[in-house]
């Protein structure tokens, strides 16, 4: 696991924050439950408003003219969804799809200003902590109607990062969770393929479609490779099963920006050549909630794809 070791171990939950580049979502379990069950994990779903449950929900940030945050998720979607059709939404700041600016940004300081979906700036620092103080605050809302009395200091937080990330990024993701109200040494990184890795240590071989019956990833020697296709990035690293339990990185993490929205943006591309720039930048800039329908459109196209 990367990250500063964590030297308070005086915690009763572990709580796992997941800022994806499409969506986002946390995990949480017990300490008293792990040696006896690893796979009691907890998760919220999540509604979309209609039918639509889902274990995460769109990295979308929706904040007022005073860039106060005033939803996240599909809270956020909807809400800005309705402000466009009233006519309302010129004040608003609309963030999504933001997380792969950290991946991109040469120079990476905590200054990095980015831009919400009309092209207003704002502090990348800002967007990040308020994404994860959603989650958090989320989380904390949860776990206080199973455990009334759970103190904030009873909690160990991991947030995820994927592996290819410079060290610059994934620091900034922690300075982020700092400003969230998270403390640095309640907290560590996850590498995104690691916790998915560690978590198929505990899979029965029936749950890993594909997997030899009798020959689990857990069995001491054994080498396979993970590929962690994402919205943003993919991630591709080879781990090895020690006598000890641990997991041996065989190959460093490589990859890059190829996740899922490197084929929406082809997608747009191929658009924009057919209709041409100008008429693009209208249907972005002045007919939004379309271009948002076209894009939920082609995610639920591309769910359904049958190669
Ligand atoms: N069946 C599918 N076929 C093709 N793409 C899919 C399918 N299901 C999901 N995706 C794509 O996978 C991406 C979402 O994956 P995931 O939730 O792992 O990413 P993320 O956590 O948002 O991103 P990251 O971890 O890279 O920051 C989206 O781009 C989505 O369109
Ligand atoms: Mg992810």
């Amino acid at each position: 696991m990367a990250g500063v070791a964590v030297k308070d171990d005086h915690y009763l939950i572990v709580a796992a924050l997941d800022i994806g580049t499409t969506y986002s979502g946390y995990a949480f379990a017990r300490r008293d439950q792990f040696n006896k069950d690893p796979l009691q994990i907890d998760t919220n779903i999540w509604k979309s408003g209609t039918q639509l449950l889902s274990l995460k929900t769109p990295t979308c940030l929706l904040l007022d003219s005073n860039m106060k945050m005033e939803a996240f998720g599909y809270e956020a979607e909807n809400r800005y969804s309705d402000l466009v059709e009233k006519n309302e939404h010129d004040e608003y700041y609309y963030f999504h799809r933001f997380k792969m600016s950290l991946y991109k940004a040469k120079n990476l300081s905590k200054e990095l200003i980015i831009e919400d979906i009309t092209g207003k700036s704002a502090s990348a620092l800002d967007i990040f902590s308020m994404s994860i103080k959603a989650l958090k605050e989320h989380f904390l809302n949860k776990i206080r109607e199973q455990i009334t009395e759970i103190h904030i200091d009873d909690i160990r937080w991991v947030l995820t990062v994927p592996a290819i990330w410079s060290d610059g990024a994934k620091q900034f993701m922690r300075s982020s969770a700092e400003k969230a109200g998270i403390s640095p040494n309640k907290l560590r990184l996850a590498l995104e393929p690691e916790a998915a890795s560690i978590y198929c240590q505990y899979l029965p071989t029936e749950k890993l479609e594909g997997a030899e019956k009798g020959l689990p990833v857990a069995a001491v020697g054994t080498k396979y490779m993970v590929v962690d296709l994402g919205g943003g990035t993919v991630d591709i690293t080879v781990h090895e099963k020690k006598n000890d339990g641990s997991l041996k990185e065989i190959c460093h993490a490589s990859g890059a920006d190829y996740g899922g929205t490197s084929v929406d943006r082809e997608f747009f591309k191929l658009i924009e050549s057919i209709i041409g720039t100008a008429a693009m930048n209208e249907f972005k800039g002045e007919y939004i909630e379309s271009y948002l329908d076209l894009l939920r459109y082609f995610e639920i196209k591309k769910r359904n794809f049958d190669a």
